[in-house]
């Protein structure tokens, strides 16, 4: 069986620090789609490490991690993270596999990002520059190359190939800058690459499956920027939500038990494009710093705002979501009063309903008002012990969204979650 942890909002819910919680429960973690411009953060014996490539699941002795063939991987940061797990007593050549159908991230689909964003001007997406887009659009556009050619002997001439293609669009775009020593630490990466376990992803997952070990998939990114259900254009390349799990690890739809979504208490986003209830006032100010809202990709300043109801209920709608973590609910500690949007008015009219694109409507959330807890929670080691205050406001988002919140992140550690018992 497949359980499936994925972010609900814009990203950045705490996957990483719910994955690795939870990792305890399965035998195989699998990351299933994105890259690097994931970054998923995790304290491994009060040390903090950020995640783009490898599975979240790699701190824990004789569990085996797996990066899926929906995931485009960039051989560099891989190598770079590997030798910082490696420092940490972590053996990547025993729990961690990769499939051979999975796209490699070349320097030229970096520079490719780059020129693309650069061209943009004032519409870019606010991409990670990670070269997300343009490989999954060498994927779909079926140039592309993939971990397991590596190991082909024609690579090399495959590699040329591509790149002279690139250099055509990057010319197009008039792109300047050197990328020869990208492409050396490239070349370098792919000789560590190749002496990792490369596997056939679908059947490695399947016989796991047959001999009854259990598999945690482990989303990026967020429901939200979902290439089709996100906010277009400004999303990422690959389908985030819980159908993508089945096409990006080769495993059955029936397979799927619990759909797990993260949401934070309230929300955030980084890079460009709608959100409804983001707060450009001294209340987002505060969480930003509370939550220490900076991404752990790029370092750039997340945008904060209230939790959308709308939008996560679409989320749970369009995941099959069967249960939810909410996670930072000890960032909201010090606010008295608190909102949640409960529906938009759009052009004055109310729905409940995520539009086909918000940017370019009036678009004004309706809110609900709460009495915040005003209580520091981080402490709090069960349910019982959380204020009613915080109850109040739980009770009201599982009514709202019929989906139960079975656990409250209340802290970065690993062991800051309490389970909710009613
Ligand atoms: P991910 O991309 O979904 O894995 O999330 P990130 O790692 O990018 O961002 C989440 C941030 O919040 C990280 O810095 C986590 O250490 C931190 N975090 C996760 N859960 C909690 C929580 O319940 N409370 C607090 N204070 N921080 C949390
Ligand atoms: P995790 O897994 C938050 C955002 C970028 C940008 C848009 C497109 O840590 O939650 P891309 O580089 O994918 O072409 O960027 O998507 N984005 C994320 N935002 N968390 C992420 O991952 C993200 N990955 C991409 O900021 O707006
Ligand atoms: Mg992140």
């Amino acid at each position: 069986m497949v359980d499936v942890i994925l972010g609900l909002q814009w990203g950045d819910e705490g996957k990483g620090k719910i994955v690795d919680f939870f990792a305890r429960n399965y035998d195989v973690i699998a990351r299933f789609q994105g890259g690097p411009n994931a970054g998923h953060t995790l304290y491994v014996n009060d040390k903090k490490v950020v995640l783009h490539q490898i599975p979240s699941g790699i701190f824990h002795e004789n569990k085996t991690n797996l990066i899926g063939n929906g995931v485009v991987l960039d051989p560099v940061t891989l190598r770079r993270e590997c030798k910082s797990v490696t420092d940490m007593g972590v053996n990547p050549q025993k729990n961690l596999f990769i499939s051979q159908r999975t796209h490699l991230i070349l320097p030229t689909h970096r520079a490719l990002d780059k020129a693309s964003e650069m061209a943009k001007g004032t519409e870019k997406i606010g991409s990670t520059l990670k070269g997300i887009g343009p490989t999954y659009m060498d994927k779909t556009g079926r140039n592309g190359l993939r971990v397991g050619d590596l190991l082909d002997k024609s690579f090399t001439t495959q590699y040329i190939k591509l790149r002279l293609k690139h250099q055509r669009l990057l010319d197009n775009f008039n792109f300047q800058e050197d990328i020869t020593s990208w492409e050396e630490e490239f070349f370098e990466a792919l000789d560590f690459l190749r002496d990792l376990n490369i596997v056939n992803g679908e059947y490695f997952i399947h016989d796991k499956i047959q001999t009854g070990k259990k598999v945690l998939a482990e989303g990026a990114q967020g429901s939200m920027l979902d290439v089709d259900f996100g906010t277009f254009p400004f999303v990422t390349s690959s389908n985030t939500i819980s159908a993508a799990v089945c096409t990006g690890l080769g495993i059955a739809p029936r397979m799927i038990k619990e759909v797990i979504g993260i949401s934070k208490a309230y929300c955030t986003r980084v890079g460009s494009g709608p959100f409804p209830t983001e707060l450009n006032d001294d209340i987002g100010e505060l969480i930003r710093k509370a939550g220490n809202e900076f991404g752990a990709t790029t370092g750039r300043p997340r945008r904060c705002g209230w939790i959308d109801l709308v939008a996560l209920k679409f989320a749970c709608m369009i995941n099959g979501v069967t249960q939810i973590v909410m996670t930072k609910a000890d960032i909201l500690d010090s606010l008295n009063a608190l909102q949640v949007c409960k529906s938009y008015k759009i052009d004055g009219k109310e729905t409940v309903q995520v539009p086909f694109q918000m940017n370019k409507i009036n678009l004004e959330p309706v809110y609900e008002k709460f009495e915040g807890w005003a209580t520091d929670v981080a402490g709090c080691k069960n349910y019982e012990s959380m204020p009613l205050k915080m109850k109040a406001y739980i009770t009201y988002l599982e009514n709202y969204l019929d989906v139960p919140i079975k656990y409250i992140s209340n802290g970065p550690e690993r062991e800051q979650i309490v389970a909710v018992s009613n």
